[in-house]
């Protein structure tokens, strides 16, 4: 008998093209894996609307209805317990997690940020790329850990920094790959292919290619 496929939680704040790409990789049967709830804290986030056309179960938990961070949190604990939820996907969820989250999923609690980690954690990260003047920046999927943005690394894709880049252009191609790359991060989980030693993550019958490389600018004939 095949193995069930492994249920994943995903937590939002906006536009969910990330979600959306989950979705639309899970359903093509290329990520073994199925969603089995969204949260949001944003009534408004349009990807509640792109859970609900996929027939996804959503929950609406707002930060601001709780005294505090501890009883939100708590909340969405148990939504995501009582769903099942196996692993843990942030994909644009705005809301710091604290030890008390981070714990109730260690090792199983993912993100996404859009940059080259540990280069540019926090926030405005695509004009902090530029305005640093390097050549790359790009997307990175992650661990969770109680330090923002500085888990154990899983998967990354370089993009270049053009010379007339703005934060939204860099933004746009950055999350071009971001659709790539987390749908592979959460099939390497959900194939149980990663392997956390310190800060490495370990992938199991992971190809490399020794010779790869992006220079920019690409060098001249
Ligand atoms: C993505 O670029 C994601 O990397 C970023 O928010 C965007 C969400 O887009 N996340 C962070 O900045 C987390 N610190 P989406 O809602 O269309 O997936």
């Amino acid at each position: 008998m095949a193995e069930p496929l492994l249920a994943v939680g995903v937590l939002i704040s906006g536009s969910g093209s990330n979600l959306q790409a989950l979705i639309d990789r899970m359903a093509e049967g290329s990520v073994p894996a199925r969603i089995a709830l969204v949260i949001s804290n944003q009534a408004e986030a349009y990807g509640l609307e792109r859970a609900r056309l996929a027939g996804i179960p959503t929950r609406v938990i707002h930060h601001r209805a709780f005294p505090d961070r501890q009883h939100f949190e708590q909340a969405m604990i148990a939504a995501l317990n009582a769903a099942g939820v196996e692993l843990v996907c942030l994909a644009g969820f705005m809301r710091v997690l604290t030890p008390c989250f981070i714990r109730a999923f260690q090792g199983r609690l993912l993100n996404i940020h859009p940059a080259l980690l540990p280069a540019f954690p926090g926030l405005h990260v695509q004009q902090r790329a530029i305005d640093s003047g390097a050549r790359f920046s790009g997307a990175t999927v992650h661990f969770v850990t109680e330090e923002v943005d500085a888990g154990p690394i899983v998967a990354q894709a370089a993009v270049p920094i053009l010379d007339h880049d703005t934060a939204q252009t860099l933004a746009a191609r950055i999350l071009t790959q971001e659709h790539r790359l987390y749908p592979m991060a959460v099939s390497l989980f959900a194939q149980k292919r990663l392997q956390i030693s310190g800060q490495r993550v370990h992938i199991l019958n992971g190809r490399e290619e020794p010779e790869a490389a992006l220079i920019v600018p690409p060098p001249e004939p």
